[in-house]
């Protein structure tokens, strides 16, 4: 769209990282769209999501990497943030629409959030869309065959282990625990897991659903490893049987 209106800022959701996942009206977005926004890469690399829609992209399309350093400083992120929102309003206000694309989906933890908010507090006339998408944790739980809950199953995320007594609290509370970024806590991580013997139950997903995936099923035998950060765990704490939750996995098939 171009005219005298504002375009809108579409948050796409790119998926895990499988260029198939992508839904049909994320490729339509981004194949459209005059101008396609991304989080920057580092060190010369092409971004997650950068690296997942390019199959996709026409030529003569304007490419928009934004700079999201990976730091914790509020101020750094907070400059960051307006730093990419301005980008994104110097197409907006021209009636051209941007379509950010990001990693999984756009509402899950995701870049797109900060950088939507930014843009609409600083600009109160934005307009703001998201699009829908494969996030990883069921990216994790379709690699492994296995359903992510079945039946009266709770299902507990946590977005990162901020202190043990938050993993140990959702063990108790749910059946299922997905542990988001769990690279940097990985041996406490074991360590609890031991504890409460569900070692055999927990399952490390590392990129699924890219290029080099590895899955890790039985962490007994691993109290270290070296994972990236793109990498979760799940956790099957609840009385629920694995079999009767492995239904679709072939090799372990009931019956
Ligand atoms: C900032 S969150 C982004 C989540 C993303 N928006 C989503 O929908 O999954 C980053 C964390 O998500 C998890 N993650 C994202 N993509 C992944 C993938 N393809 N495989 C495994 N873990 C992934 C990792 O735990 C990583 O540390």
């Amino acid at each position: 769209m171009a005219g005298d209106q504002i375009g809108t800022l579409w948050g796409v959701s790119a998926g895990p990282g499988d260029p198939e996942l992508l839904t049909v009206k994320a490729l339509r977005l981004l194949q459209e769209s005059p101008v396609v926004a991304f989080p920057a890469g580092r060190q010369g690399q092409l971004g997650v999501a950068q690296a997942i829609i390019q199959p996709w992209l026409p030529a003569n399309q304007v490419q928009l990497p934004l700079d999201f350093p990976f730091v914790q400083d509020p101020a750094v992120l907070e400059a960051a943030w307006v730093q990419a929102a301005t980008q994104v309003w110097h197409y907006l206000q021209r009636g051209q629409d941007v379509v950010f694309a990001t990693e999984g989906d756009a509402s899950f933890y995701s870049t797109f959030t900060y950088l939507a908010q930014t843009l609409q507090r600083d600009h109160a006339e934005a307009l703001v869309q998201t699009v829908p998408g494969v996030c990883s944790p069921l990216a994790a739980a379709a690699q492994l065959g296995e359903p992510l809950t079945i039946l009266q199953q709770r299902l507990v995320v946590l977005p990162a282990l901020y202190a043990i007594a938050d993993l140990e609290a959702a063990i108790d509370q749910a059946d299922v625990v997905v542990l988001m970024k769990v690279a940097s806590v990985y041996a406490d991580v074991w360590q609890i897991l031991q504890r409460r013997n569900l070692l055999a139950q927990s399952r490390v997903i590392v990129r699924a659903t890219q290029p080099d995936e590895q899955i890790y099923r039985d962490l007994s035998e691993l109290s270290q490893l070296d994972l990236p950060y793109f990498s979760l765990l799940m956790i099957e704490c609840g009385s629920s049987s694995a079999t009767t939750r492995a239904t679709h996995r072939p090799d372990l098939r009931l019956g």
